[in-house]
């Protein structure tokens, strides 16, 4: 299905979305709901990235084109990955927008938007292996498989996720 939609930075009074997203069944692969303290920092954090340099990453609420919706959020942010500088993606739809490639479309969005930044720098998303809406949502954006990897999210907890990567083509 193509779902259209556009990319729109985080803003002051987005706190609403994380509170959506705050729940057990949005956070399942995410190591579950955060404390109000830390939902708080996030959206400092991510408002203040809006007022950033871009290269030092974005946050976005994904928003649909045809009626004005927000659907969820995606953003990029730099990480060192095996020596190399890239761009970690990451994305989440509410759940009365799942199931109609909101996600596929937010994820090409994203990359695009980096790629227009630096065309040389890839993106990676590192999705649980066993998170296999997430996984789907790569293959079907164009992300190629490098292969599983031990990654740390949230701080301080392992677990094996998959390595993806896109890289932007040339301008
Ligand atoms: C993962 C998530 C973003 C998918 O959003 P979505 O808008 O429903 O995804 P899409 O409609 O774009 O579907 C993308 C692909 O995932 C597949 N998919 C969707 N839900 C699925 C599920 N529960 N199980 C398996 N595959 C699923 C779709 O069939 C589609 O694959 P296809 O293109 O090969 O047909 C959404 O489930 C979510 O927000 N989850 C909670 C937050 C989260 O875990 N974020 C990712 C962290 S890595």
């Amino acid at each position: 299905m193509d779902t259209h939609v556009r990319l729109e930075p985080w803003g002051e009074d987005d706190f609403w979305l994380l509170e959506r997203k705050n729940t057990p069944e949005m956070t399942a692969h995410l190591g579950g709901p955060e404390t109000a303290e830390k939902l708080a920092s996030r959206q400092r954090r991510y408002a203040a990235m809006s007022a950033g340099a871009p290269e030092a990453g974005r946050m976005f609420k994904v928003v649909l084109v045809e009626t004005g919706e927000t659907a969820g959020s995606v953003g990029y942010w730099p990480r060192v990955w095996d020596g190399e500088d890239v761009y970690e993606t990451g994305w989440g739809v509410l759940p009365e927008f799942q199931g109609r490639g909101v996600a596929v479309a937010a994820a090409r969005a994203v990359v695009a938007h980096v790629g227009a930044l630096d065309a040389a720098r890839a993106v990676h998303a590192f999705p649980s292996v066993d998170h296999a809406a997430s996984n789907a949502v790569c293959r079907a954006a164009g992300f190629r498989l490098l292969g599983t990897t031990d990654f740390e999210y949230p701080p301080g907890h392992w677990h094996p996720t998959h390595n993806w990567r896109s890289t932007p083509p040339p301008p």
